[in-house]
């Protein structure tokens, strides 16, 4: 495909052509997004090159202007057809790359910093991000970039790991670039929809604590702030994942990704087992986040009186909504539970893997400090049938659901694209 210049850009362009932007940092792989730039054209893709200060010592824009859709750009002033650049170039991509994505770019876009055009532009788009890293294995491999790319991850931000092999200086090890033509296949499949490792798959999450009537103004409740099944329920959308959130908390919690996810109100542990087994017929998996209450009662019709004394509540057990579940999966359905536990954590959280008959448990201890009902961190212990327990030390409810909807993804069958 030969390169033909654009007129000079709108603020939104139209044109049904897939946009890339191809963001470049300073690492010595930078040469080899000269090819990937080609490639990109060759698939007829409108590619827009963004050069970060650091990359143009390895490459020249000259290059990458001649094979791109558009003149390379390097900087957030001094271009007069395009002020803004990074918003025009952010608003009107279909998706962003980064490759190489070196360990300095990683931070500042996990930072937020937007010091140049590159991160700037990373931080006004809302299209899917797909980061590239290359760097020698001693700095892949330290905590602060994994940390990095784990935020960016749980973000929504797509990561192709590098290759193992040689490295710049002869050394050999992780952190070779992907080979141009494979980030392609990646770009490909996003360009159709994907979105990460739960694309296509349909999920549904139960979260907070039901309220069971005593009478028209009073409820026995539990604890549970449903912040737990709140980060499990957007954690999965930014994978890929269709959400359906049932949730007792509507009106206490919001959600950033609020109009990805389905939303079903309820407040009784009868309505949530009467939504969860509705909706979980389409669901590929079902994650029972919820605080269900185990003892219900009949409400009074009307508001109980002070006068007459204290009331006797006649409780009565409440159906295991899990269990019954469990009783009428679909067909390769993934169920995952949760056990609140406040002593023998692991004994009880075994026994409650084995009798509830989930594919994983996410056993809390909700009596340790900073973990389980109310807090924004948690820690937890996964446990699966065939696996030994992992113990997921304290992070946040985000972080946390990362783990459990990395184990999801695993136990899935595989889909396409
Ligand atoms: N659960 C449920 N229906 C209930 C009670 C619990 O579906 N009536 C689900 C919870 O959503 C959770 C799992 O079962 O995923 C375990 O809940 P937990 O409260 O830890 O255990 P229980 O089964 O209620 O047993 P116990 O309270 O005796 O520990």
């Amino acid at each position: 495909m030969t390169w033909t210049p654009s007129p000079m850009p709108s603020a939104t362009p139209k044109s049904s052509t897939p946009r890339i932007v191809l963001g470049v940092a300073g690492g010595i792989a930078a040469y080899k997004s000269v090819e990937l730039l080609r490639l990109l054209r060759d698939k007829g893709y409108h590619v827009a090159p963004v050069l970060t200060p650091d990359a143009t010592r390895f490459v020249g824009t000259v290059t990458f202007s001649a094979l791109a859709s558009e003149p390379a750009r390097t900087s957030l002033f001094g271009d007069p057809t395009t002020p803004i650049p990074h918003t025009y170039l952010g608003s009107g991509a279909s998706l962003v790359i980064v490759a190489p994505a070196t360990a300095h770019l990683i931070a500042r876009y996990a930072m937020g910093l937007a010091d140049d055009l590159l991160t700037a532009t990373l931080l006004a788009t809302r299209a899917p991000v797909l980061l590239c890293p290359a760097m020698h294995t001693e700095m892949w491999e330290q905590p602060s970039v994994q940390e990095n790319l784990a935020t960016l991850r749980r973000r929504g931000v797509l990561v192709l790991e590098p290759e193992i092999g040689h490295l710049a200086g002869g050394d050999e090890g992780t952190g070779r670039l992907v080979e141009p033509v494979r980030i392609v296949e990646l770009v490909d499949r996003i360009i159709q929809g994907y979105r990460g490792a739960l694309t296509g798959a349909r999920v549904l999450v139960s979260a907070g604590g039901t309220r069971e009537a005593i009478d028209p103004v009073r409820v026995l409740s539990n604890r549970s702030s449903g912040k737990q099944g709140y980060a499990l329920a957007e954690t999965a959308c930014r994978m890929g994942a269709r959400v359906t959130l049932v949730t007792t908390m509507e009106r206490a919690l919001s959600l950033d990704t609020v109009n990805a996810i389905e939303v079903v109100a309820v407040e009784s542990a009868a309505e949530l087992g009467e939504a969860m087994r509705t909706h979980s017929r389409e669901s590929d998996c079902v994650i029972m986040a919820a605080a269900v209450a185990d003892f219900t009662l009949t409400a009074a019709g009307e508001k109980l009186k002070k006068r007459e004394g204290a009331p006797e509540l006649h409780l009565k057990l409440s159906p295991d909504i899990l269990a019954d579940l469990v009783a009428h999966r679909t067909k390769g359905q993934i169920i995952v539970g949760f056990a609140a536990e406040t002593a023998k954590v692991l004994e009880n959280g075994l026994l409650k893997l084995r009798e509830k008959g989930v594919d994983l448990l996410v056993v809390n201890d909700v009596s340790a400090p900073g973990a389980g009902f109310e807090h924004a961190t948690n820690e937890v212990i996964l446990l699966e049938h065939s696996k030994e327990p992992e113990r997921i030390s304290l992070r946040s409810k985000e972080a946390i659901s990362w783990e459990i909807l990395a184990r999801v993804a695993a136990l899935l069958p595989p889909r396409a694209p």
